[in-house]
């Protein structure tokens, strides 16, 4: 969801009014994938890098999650499984408790799956499928020899969800920047110059149409 600063700063607003009308379009989209029929989607809403930016915005962000999780029920999360994908520590407790109880109240949804990755990194999703592993192996509870693919995405934030199939990043930037890094091994992707908080369902449309003209292989022929 890239764009939001650059969005506020051109119309001389704050950056933390970018991410609001940032989280505006994120409940428009949301709505519209569930339209469209679309069973798995993934915000990318906070990255394991992102805490670097100046502690105002990173505090105003986290009230934006607070504001937005507390609500989300009432509209988006409606009927859908919301997962969390990141390390949830790190979060102020309230928020934290937050995620918790809308995962778990969440888990008997089947129709829709709603991920959010929140200091998500794809780097650190793999070490954290990888220390998973390790610890099952010294418990005996998994041989080294049993680990394949599958094993090692089940134990993934994703967990059993399938991998990536389209990535759309917006704002004009051309880069995963440590999004979904094994999740996306075959995705395909679209990059849009629309900046997240403008982005709306006839982007979508636009997306998934670019999406169906492609001819996936999978490396094959
Ligand atoms: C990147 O744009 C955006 C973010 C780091 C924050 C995204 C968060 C939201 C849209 C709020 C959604 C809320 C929930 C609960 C998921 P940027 O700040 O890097 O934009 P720029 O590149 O133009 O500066």
């Amino acid at each position: 969801m890239d764009g939001n600063g650059r969005w506020a700063a051109k119309r001389g607003l704050p950056r933390n009014l970018g991410h609001k009308a940032g989280a505006e379009a994120l409940r428009k989209v949301v709505d519209s994938c569930r339209r469209l029929g679309i069973q798995y989607v993934t915000f990318y809403a906070f990255s394991t890098e992102n805490w670097k930016r100046p502690v105002e915005e990173v505090n105003a962000l986290m009230k934006l999650f607070k504001d937005y999780l507390d609500e989300v029920d009432r509209f988006s999360g409606k009927k859908s499984r919301i997962i969390f994908l990141g390390d949830k520590s790190p979060f102020p407790a309230e928020l934290r408790d937050r995620m918790t109880a809308l995962e778990k109240d969440s888990a008997q949804y089947t129709s829709m799956t709603i991920m959010l990755a929140m200091n998500y990194g794809g780097r650190d999703d793999i070490v954290y499928a990888a220390k998973r592993l390790a610890r099952l192996s010294a418990e005996g509870d998994i041989s080294p020899e049993d680990i394949d693919e599958k094993t090692f995405s089940g134990m993934l934030y994703t967990g059993s969800a399938p991998d990536a199939d389209l990535i759309v990043r917006s704002s004009g930037e051309q880069r995963l920047s440590n999004f979904l890094l094994w999740q996306s091994a075959y995705a395909e992707f679209y990059f849009t110059d629309t900046l997240w908080p403008d982005f709306d369902e006839k982007e979508l449309k636009k997306a998934l149409e670019s999406f169906a003209a492609r001819s996936r292989r999978f490396g094959g022929v």
